[in-house]
């Protein structure tokens, strides 16, 4: 079976092939990202693999559809970018990968608290230009802190594991309550409780209608002054602007971010020389208790090769005609 695989980076490549090597199937490689613009690529493909930001709306699934495509396969677990009442409308089967790391990101979570926290970004350029002083590298004691994890599917469990290691006190989000979570001591409160209560908020949900902008001026308001927040899981999770004023105003006093709602297009590229980036990110850029990353949080070796293992099985499974377990459905 052919298959089309869009938004390729050199790594992608690497491992796909790799694993590719007992699946045996076509593979043609694509840097572009499938959108209106490229969905004539697919034609003549079986399958489409896509990623992150990859624009499945519906005009580029009927375009799909037209080209012969019947199954796309994402090779990531968040699916907000896939209209999927009209894939399945369409008669699309879609595919992903639900789990291939949650260490991976947990363990990147807890990197940017610890970075922003002692602001090793800071710290590291000032030894390099040869500045010793401890100015305003005044830190705090993750240790007996409160963490408010808004989801506590596989990514918010290893975080909470992780940073009940830290001696931290953890208040869970969800309205399905996580049996181990529990067990290491979580407590489960409102969304607003956790809000007014919480050190630091790390953001590990979906994207979906209900929460889209889940962080907005009311949620800011609700929040400890000083409070850190993080967001490793997808930047339309929060309304930027009113994080913007939230930092302004000091009521944030620490954001990490791996993941920003306008990143299609930005992330994953190189725009050393361009220069127009959106103004509002370039904001986000100039406060120096923001730390951004380009939605790297997944990117270690053991995820990449899971989920390329994950994805071609996902291929393969479709053209055997096999059982689909990682099929995904409109809700
Ligand atoms: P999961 O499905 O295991 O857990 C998600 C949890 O969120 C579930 O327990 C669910 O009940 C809960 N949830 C749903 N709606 C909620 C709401 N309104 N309020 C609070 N909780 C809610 O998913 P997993 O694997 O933990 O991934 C979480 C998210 O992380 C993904 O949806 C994806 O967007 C993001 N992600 C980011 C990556 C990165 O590289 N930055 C990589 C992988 C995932």
């Amino acid at each position: 079976m052919k298959t089309a695989v869009f938004s390729t980076k050199p790594y992608d490549r690497e491992f796909l092939e790799q694993a590719n090597e007992s699946a045996g199937l076509e593979l043609t490689f694509f840097e572009a990202r499938l959108g209106p613009n490229t969905v004539k690529l697919a034609e003549g493909f079986e399958s489409v693999c896509v990623f992150v930001n990859d624009q499945l709306d519906a005009s580029v699934l009927i375009g799909l559809k037209k080209a012969g495509v019947k199954h796309i396969a994402l090779r990531c677990a968040g699916f907000n970018n896939v209209d999927m009442a009209s894939a399945e409308e369409l008669g699309l089967t879609v595919t992903r990968v639900p789990a291939y790391s949650p260490y991976a990101v947990a363990e990147h979570a807890v990197a940017l608290m610890l970075s922003l926290n002692r602001k090793i970004y800071w710290a590291h350029s000032r030894v390099r230009d040869g500045n010793y002083s401890l100015d305003g590298l005044l830190g705090f004691d993750l240790h007996g802190k409160t963490i408010g994890i808004v989801g506590t599917g596989k990514i918010g469990q290893c975080l909470a594991e992780a940073l009940h290691g830290f001696g931290c006190k953890l208040l869970g989000v969800d309205r399905y309550e996580n049996e181990r979570c529990k067990e290491i001591g979580m407590e489960y409160v409102p969304f607003e409780e956790m809000l007014s209560q919480s050190d630091i908020i790390s953001l590990h949900c979906p994207l979906m209608s209900e929460t889209h902008h889940l962080i907005n001026n009311e949620a800011v308001a609700r929040m400890k002054r000083g409070v850190m927040l993080i967001n490793t899981s997808r930047g339309g999770l929060i309304d930027t602007k009113a994080v913007i004023d939230g930092l302004k105003s000091g009521k944030i006093g620490y954001m990490g971010l791996d993941v920003y709602e306008e990143e299609e297009g930005l992330f994953f590229e190189d725009k050393t020389f361009e220069m127009r980036l959106d103004d509002v990110f370039a904001r986000l850029t100039t406060f120096p208790n923001v730390l951004i990353t380009g939605h790297q949080a997944y990117f270690t070796r053991e995820a990449l090769t899971r989920i390329a293992e994950t994805t071609l099985a996902n291929l393969t499974a479709f053209v055997a005609g096999g059982e689909l377990t990682n099929r995904i459905t409109a809700a």
